[in-house]
């Protein structure tokens, strides 16, 4: 019985998506797929010879990986337009990708080269782009003053790691002439992987390992921004703007998603137990309608922490809704506490 051409692609495409996932096994996928191990052989071969993976013998056994394409680029930031070089040099480059995650890595790629050009008050850009048929990779890379210390300078903060919280919650710019501060932000959330790094500082927008975040980039001066994503991206950008607002009639981004997490950054047990900490996390709240406080990784809130959220705070601002999320035993507790004495005032 012959196969369809699009059970054909089908197979390709999980081929090559195991593999890029180091978890491909001949045997294995024969037996998941429901073909012979000579029939997925021969699949292996085509692959070959297209040049879209290779093999390598350790013992007696096959190693696949997939091909990779790398172009480096250097541009003067001076006058630069991301829109031109994304259409001039990268978008021929990542011509193979599927729409969905063109379209977002292009979204993604032009507001980091944006505010290299804005914000990094540097003289130069280096731009890597890597791709394999199963993931694409940009990396932006400026020499200038670096973002954390932009964001702690301006804000006055005590220390530069804080700055990751701003991001974290979005709308924080330090142009508000001429900018709205939603680049990194939705920039994070359109992609596979975002990684920030700057000085001695990483920013993660997206929790996932990232198995081509190569020391050898490893971050310093100026601000290095890491952007994949899938061939197989299937969530739309409007999809993810749609998630940050507040109601289908409402155009703005109106919501966000702050990990708690982030007040105690490196800490393997976040203590999150005082007032100050919760100033420090409130900071531009009422610019939002809607906010999911993720408590994911906290193990313990202190009662001033949970008074200062949700009683002072909400009370002072009812257009506000902190809603908690991911709370464990402890934490929905405390704050269950702060609700009734609230209810009781
Ligand atoms: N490459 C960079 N170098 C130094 N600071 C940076 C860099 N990229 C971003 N920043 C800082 O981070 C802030 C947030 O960036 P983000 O892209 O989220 O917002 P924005 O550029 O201010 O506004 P928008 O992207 O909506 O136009 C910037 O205002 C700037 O202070
Ligand atoms: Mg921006």
């Amino acid at each position: 019985m012959s196969i369809s051409r699009q059970r054909r692609d089908e197979i390709r495409a999980r081929i090559i998506q195991l593999i890029g996932e180091n978890d491909f096994s001949v045997s294995a996928f024969a037996v998941q797929e429901g073909l012979s191990v000579q029939t997925v052989y021969r699949y292996l071969q085509d692959l070959e010879k297209e040049g879209v993976i290779t093999k390598r013998k350790t013992g007696r056994k096959n190693i696949y990986t997939l091909c990779e394409q790398d172009k480096l680029f250097r541009y003067p930031l001076q006058g630069l337009k991301e829109d031109i070089i994304w259409k001039r040099d990268a978008e021929p480059f990542f011509s193979d990708l599927p729409s969905v995650a063109l379209a977002n890595l292009s979204f993604a790629f032009t507001e980091i080269l944006n505010n290299a050009v804005d914000h990094s008050n540097g003289t130069e850009v280096k731009i890597l782009l890597r791709k394999n048929g199963y993931i694409a990779t940009a990396f932006i890379s400026d020499n200038g003053i670096g973002i954390f210390r932009k964001i702690a300078d301006a804000l006055g903060l005590e220390e530069k790691r804080f700055a990751i919280l701003e991001l974290a919650k979005g709308k924080f710019t330090t142009d508000p002439d001429s900018h709205t501060g939603e680049g990194i932000f939705f920039s994070s959330k359109v992609v596979d992987a975002f990684v920030i790094g700057s000085e001695d500082l990483m920013f993660y927008g997206f929790s996932d390992t990232n198995p081509y975040l190569d020391t050898s980039i490893a971050p310093a001066s100026g601000t290095h921004v890491l952007i994949q994503i899938k061939y197989d991206h299937t969530e739309p950008m409007s999809d993810v703007f749609d998630r940050f607002t507040q109601a289908p009639d409402d155009y703005g981004f109106s919501k966000t998603v702050v990990p708690v997490r982030l007040l105690e950054y490196g800490d393997e047990r976040p203590l999150v137990v005082s007032r100050s900490q919760a100033k420090r996390l409130m900071v531009r709240f009422e610019k939002f309608q809607n906010i999911q406080l993720d408590f994911s990784g906290v193990d313990e809130i202190g009662q001033g922490f949970a008074d200062e959220l949700f009683r002072v705070f909400q009370n002072q601002h009812p257009n506000t809704r902190l809603i908690p999320i991911n709370c464990n035993a402890q934490v929905g507790n405390m704050i269950a506490r702060v609700l009734a004495s609230t209810d009781n005032t």
